[in-house]
């Protein structure tokens, strides 16, 4: 039997809520065959281990998640006790350092799930959005000057570099070519000169070397809007790491709603672990009530069952969250009125 060690970093707020609901559903299809074994590593990180050890993460953090087949994460912060720029860090050091240049966000709206969208159909809303995760403006790189001081200045720039665009760029291509076919670059080239104009010039010169997927580019103020008015138009979208951040809010909006919204942080040359977590975030409003969505998280857990070779048993954990939703029920935050746990039950009743 193939074995996988799974590093879980569940985090804080409704973080631990949901990574447990994906770990219950892991081991449901383990139970019933599933064919492999998942060795799991608990790791008891975030704002409540900092207020206990005056640490996020240990020093070593990178080094014991560097020893595992892939990362499950939940979500970090406590904005009401920490800033969030401290308690995020570590999550976006993960991505950087372990090369996750690949955020894949895929959106489906579900048949039985609610559209925020009128006349929105299933078929009408099935696009990735593809994130670029590890450079753009996401680079810790600029500094705060005269702090406090009428006169105060703030730089932070971002870096966008030909290699980062071409990567991420052919990896948009190449996901093109396994669904229909269509990708659109966002871009800003308009008012950034520098930045997203070597994003248009990186486009153009990769376009004749996949002749079959119709490409184009759509500054991302008018893709925004596009994707609230016309997302049948979109398959794969490709982004910088901030517009990619954005958009695919949007995704997880228009498909039913945040809780739902699936991500992987991928390395696709496997050097380092993969990581996979829902696009939600601790949700402090809503933490400690047992009433956060898990689906987000057991569809990330599902992405993670793919990137490990297991595509039988992601294809089961699809399935039967394609089950339970047809059943027109759901979390608060879908307007229906299962517990977290209830929805894991009929998720897992679904396998
Ligand atoms: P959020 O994603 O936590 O919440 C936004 C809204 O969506 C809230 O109303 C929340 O209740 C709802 N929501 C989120 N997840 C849900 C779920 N599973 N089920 C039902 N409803 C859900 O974003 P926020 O409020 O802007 O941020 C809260 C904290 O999380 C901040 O500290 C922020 O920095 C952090 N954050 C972390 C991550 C991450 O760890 N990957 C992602 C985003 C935000
Ligand atoms: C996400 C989150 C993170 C990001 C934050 C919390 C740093 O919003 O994963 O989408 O911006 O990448
Ligand atoms: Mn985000």
């Amino acid at each position: 039997m193939r074995s996988y060690r799974i590093a879980v970093f569940a985090g804080d707020g409704v973080g631990p809520e949901v990574i447990g609901q994906a770990l219950r559903v892991l081991e449901a299809v383990q139970r019933q065959g599933g064919g492999f074994a998942l060795k799991l590593t608990h790791l008891p990180w975030g704002a409540e281990h900092y207020v206990e050890t005056g640490r996020l993460v240990p020093p070593d953090f990178l080094d014991v998640l560097r020893q595992h087949d892939a990362i499950l994460f939940g979500a970090v912060g406590d904005p009401a006790r920490m800033p969030d720029h401290l308690t995020l860090e570590p999550l976006i050091r993960i991505r950087q350092t372990f090369d996750q240049y690949a955020c894949v966000r895929p959106t489906r709206l579900y048949p039985g799930v609610r559209c925020p969208l009128a006349d929105k159909t299933p078929s009408d809303i099935d696009l990735i959005v593809l994130r670029e995760n590890s450079e753009g403006e996401y680079v810790n790189s600029g500094g705060r000057f005269k702090q406090g001081k009428p006169e105060e200045v703030a730089l932070q720039t971002a870096i966008h570099t030909r290699r980062g665009i071409e990567r991420i760029l052919r990896f948009g291509f190449d996901l093109a070519l396994s669904r229909r076919r269509r990708l659109t670059m966002t871009t800003k080239s308009n008012a950034q000169r520098y930045g997203f104009v070597l994003w248009d010039e990186v486009l153009e010169e990769m376009r004749p070397s996949f002749p079959t997927v119709q490409a184009d580019k759509q500054h991302v103020d008018a893709l925004a809007m596009n994707m609230v008015r016309s997302p049948e138009r979109f398959d794969v979208i490709v982004g910088s790491n901030l517009f990619g951040d954005i958009l695919s809010e949007i995704g997880g909006a228009i498909g039913g709603g945040l809780g739902l919204a699936a991500s992987a942080n991928i390395n696709p040359e496997r050097e380092y672990p993969s990581m996979f977590e829902p696009v939600h975030g601790s949700a402090p409003d809503i933490a400690g009530q047992g009433i956060a969505n898990p689906v987000g998280a057991i569809l990330s857990a599902a992405m993670m069952l793919d990137w490990l070779e297991l595509p039988e048993a992601a294809a089961v954990v699809r399935q039967a969250v394609e089950r339970a939703l047809a059943q027109r029920v759901g979390t608060p935050d879908m307007g229906g009125q299962l517990r977290t746990e209830q929805m894991t039950d009929l998720i897992i009743e679904n396998l």
